[in-house]
């Protein structure tokens, strides 16, 4: 039996499901009941019925989400240590420090922080609705983090006052882009439709025809009539894209942009995860619950939408 045959069975006698992030490595994509964007994924963690397990091939916060969103399920990581360093850059501490200084001003959390952040924010958003999300608040000013070129990308749409907490925290993936990359490829590929991630920087976005999350991405790249896309992601998505789009060319505007971190999941530790049920993600109660409100609100606000 194959490696691939293996986990195709465990899944159907362990009743599990799997979902991955558009950034896992291709044979993990490939392998998986459903592959997305973040919020994607926690919807369909959030209304999975039948499996009894859902193994997350991700990043610590997408698991903890889905665990958030769906506490009946056991949600599995298969690498313990995949986690985003972004989302490690907004503590605890760090929001209370913000809120002390505007107290009257709502908190607005990207989904790529810890459960322990999202507790203490007011709804969360993804980048695929942060606009909408802030468009809906009864308020010019909000505290936005933790990602700071995000939070510019939308001071600009909405025209708000956006304050970054901490002031400065990235995607160290996403900052190895660079215009200047861009402007050679469209010198080779000048019909190219430039599609780039709001995690990247302002220059970088300036560069864009299109910006938006990752499941976007492969929406526009689907819809546009253009035969050759330059982007600006993690290297992961250019599988997706390739496979849904034959006849499209997809060249990433950096060939070494690679998120170390959700390339820590291989089939291997899939399969070990499935074998074993392990890592099993669990969120404290008191913490789950303020985190599934925030989570939930930015929910009922797509729905209507
Ligand atoms: P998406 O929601 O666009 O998939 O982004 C998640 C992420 O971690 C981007 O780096
Ligand atoms: Fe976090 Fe960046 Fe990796 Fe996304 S690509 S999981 S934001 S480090």
């Amino acid at each position: 039996m194959t490696l691939v045959d293996k986990i195709v069975k465990l899944k159907k006698d362990k009743k599990a499901v799997v979902l991955a992030h558009n950034y896992q490595r291709p044979e993990i994509q490939d392998i998986a009941d459903y592959v997305g964007d973040s919020i994607e994924l926690s919807s369909k963690a959030m209304e999975e019925k039948e499996a009894e397990i859902i193994a997350f091939s991700a990043v610590d916060f997408m698991a903890e989400s889905a665990a958030i969103l769906n506490p009946n399920k056991k949600v599995l990581l298969p690498t313990l240590g995949a986690r985003c360093p972004m989302a490690q850059m907004l503590t605890v501490d760090e929001i209370k420090r913000w809120k002390v200084l505007h107290p009257l001003v709502p908190v607005v959390l990207y989904v790529n922080t810890l459960a322990s952040a999202k507790a203490y924010c007011d709804i969360c958003c993804t980048s695929a609705n942060a606009v909408e999300v802030i468009e809906s608040l009864n308020a010019e000013t909000v505290l936005f983090g933790p990602d700071r070129n995000l939070a510019e990308y939308v001071q600009r749409k909405t025209g708000k006052t956006i304050i970054p907490i901490p002031e400065w925290s990235f995607c160290p993936t996403h900052l190895l882009f660079q215009p200047e990359d861009v402007q050679i490829l469209k010198m080779q590929y000048p019909d190219a439709v430039v599609m780039v991630h709001p995690e990247c920087s302002f220059e970088m976005q300036k560069a864009a025809d299109f910006i938006g999350s990752t499941s976007q991405m492969c929406r526009h790249a689907r819809e546009n009539n253009a035969k050759t896309f330059i982007v600006a992601t993690e290297e992961g998505l250019l599988h997706r894209l390739r496979k849904d789009n034959s006849g499209k060319q997809f060249i990433l505007a950096y060939e070494y942009a690679v998120c170390p971190n959700m390339k820590l999941n291989t089939l291997e530790k899939l399969y070990m995860a499935l074998k074993e049920e392990k890592y099993v993600v669990t969120v404290p109660e008191p913490i789950a619950k303020k985190a599934r409100k925030a989570l939930e609100k930015m929910f009922e606000l797509t729905n209507k939408s």
